[in-house]
């Protein structure tokens, strides 16, 4: 939690964290990641066989290690709009045999060489967890429940044989699973309403739970402020019954929201993610408010919003058939900072975050055939993931705003989008973090920092403009490491995003 008292330009800003004043717990699954068939994510991306730096599974090696490094917890998976048409039964077994396709969210070709072992052999080697996602668009509830049979069934049934058959004796216990993706939208396969998806996704979650209550099950929100939000969380958040067993148990775990910000104006850009801010406060309402009205009873444990598509993407500046690939600025980078800020401050309903996505499709991580590119946005998204773990502080930030216009318009009214943009943390570790996000484009702010104590490690992130980006052939944006001794005011330089640690207990 940041709290905000505007100042005028001229005033000096002050920064109060309290480290022992803990908010929430910050749930490591907001560090997710996405990869989709779709552009050069899968294939050319996290699988490449016959390329020198790929392993015996065909998987890219230097993405791997990349990726180790951000220590990803869980991996969103196989889409994405792609799951619409996607039959997961085309991706196991022996690959000369299995069918190649016409890919209808992307409009390629899926060759179906990259399937469920294989991301779950990929997931393993990465170290992380994975998270499907049901077709339900040309899916039925049937191939569903094959699916999670044939990932998790322990018993002597006819898809668990089929896994040990292929390979995999022990089940790979796959734990979150999406009730569909943004089934609401035009674009998609099947396009629903939010009558039609609610009583499916219910209906689907019962058998799924019979099957294996152990899944987590997540709704498929649209953007956390639309009646669609409101309806579907009305009419499937229920106490739990069970009217076959005698265990009962919710049937909606997470409700799933999707954004993405961008601007070419740099102030709307940075600022933009502070619409999520606000989406994640009216999502907790909604999801509030239908507990109320349809008597949940507080045993029930409140389901908690999993934010499984962000990220900055302008999709006419990069467009999804021809596979998405994003030039990220510094301008992005910032935004991404922000957004990340977001999930701090909003750690208390926040119980995953998937940054769409993970290679090569808007992401902060680049292949070609012969390396990989690290995007300007890799480095706050790195920083986070290292440090801003363990629970969020309470911290207050004095300073000047930016007045003018958002993206979206009605951030305006909604949200105030001050210069410097603060969240706070404390690790398990007694280190505090303090990550400030100095937005303005021509001025750093001389700031008083209330709440350090001792010497300060100090990890900064700009470049000489916001328009640089790292995909020209030179690294304009990465990390410089300095010291503080936490006297006297900070200079938050000019298009920055900083973070400051401390020893704090
Ligand atoms: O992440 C790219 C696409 O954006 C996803 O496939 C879809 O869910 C969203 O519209």
């Amino acid at each position: 939690m940041t709290s905000f008292t505007k100042l005028a330009d001229n005033e000096t800003p002050v920064i109060a964290v309290h480290p022992t004043r803990r908010v929430s717990k910050i749930n490591p699954n907001i560090y997710a990641g996405f990869t989709e068939h779709m552009g050069r994510c899968i294939y050319g991306g996290i699988y490449d066989p016959g390329n020198p730096l790929s392993d015996e599974n065909g998987f890219r090696k230097d993405v791997v290690n990349a990726l180790k490094d951000l220590n990803i917890p869980v991996v969103r998976y196989p889409g994405g709009n792609f799951c619409a048409t996607y039959h997961w039964l085309d991706g196991v077994g022996p690959k000369d045999q299995r069918p190649s396709r016409p890919e209808l969210a992307w409009l390629g070709t899926e060759t179906n060489h990259f399937g469920t072992d294989e991301f779950m052999k990929w997931c393993e080697v990465v170290g992380t967890e994975p998270y499907l996602c049901f077709n339900f668009g040309t899916g039925t509830l049937d191939e569903a429940l094959a699916w999670v049979e044939y990932c998790n069934g322990t018993g002597n049934t006819y898809y668990a044989n089929l896994r040990r058959k292929n390979g995999r004796q022990e089940p790979y216990n796959v734990k979150y699973w999406a009730l569909g993706n943004e089934v609401w939208g035009p674009w998609q396969v099947e396009q629903t309403t939010k009558e039609a998806y609610a009583h499916k996704a219910l209906q689907w979650a019962k058998a799924l739970k019979l099957l294996d209550p152990s899944l987590v099950l997540i709704l498929c929100g649209q953007d956390g402020t639309a009646s669609w939000d409101y309806y579907t969380l009305k009419q499937c958040l229920v106490p739990a019954h069970s009217p076959l067993s005698t265990s009962a148990v919710p049937l909606i775990d997470m409700h799933s929201i999707h954004l993405y910000t961008s601007s070419d104006q740099h102030l709307p850009n940075a600022t933009a993610p502070l619409a999520a801010e606000r989406a994640i406060e009216i999502t907790s309402s909604l999801i509030d408010l239908a507990r109320i009205e349809n008597k949940v009873p507080p045993s029930q444990p409140r389901p908690t919003i999993c934010f499984d598509e962000w990220n900055v993407w302008d999709p006419i500046r990069a467009e999804g058939s021809l596979g998405a690939e994003e030039s990220y600025t510094l301008s992005d980078a910032l935004a991404v900072a922000i957004w990340l800020n977001v999930f701090i401050r909003k750690s208390r309903d926040v119980g995953m975050a998937c940054i769409a996505q993970s290679v090569n499709v808007i992401s902060p991580l680049m292949t070609t055939p012969e390396g990989i590119i690290k995007q300007t946005t890799w480095w706050p998204l790195y920083l986070f993931s290292r440090f801003m773990r363990g629970w969020t502080v309470s911290a207050h930030v004095s300073c000047g705003a930016y007045e003018g216009e958002t993206a979206p318009v009605w951030l305006r009214s909604a949200m105030e989008t001050p210069w410097l943009d603060v969240s706070a943390s404390m690790g398990e570790d007694g280190y505090a973090n303090l990550v400030v996000v100095n937005i303005h484009e021509e001025r750093g702010f001389e700031t008083k920092v209330e709440g350090v104590t001792g010497s300060v490690e100090v990890y900064t992130v700009t470049g000489e403009g916001v328009q640089v980006t790292n995909m020209k052939g030179k690294e304009e944006v990465s990390i410089q490491e300095s010291k503080w001794n936490g006297e006297g005011t900070y200079e938050f330089p000019k298009h920055s995003m900083t973070l400051m640690r401390w020893k704090a207990e």
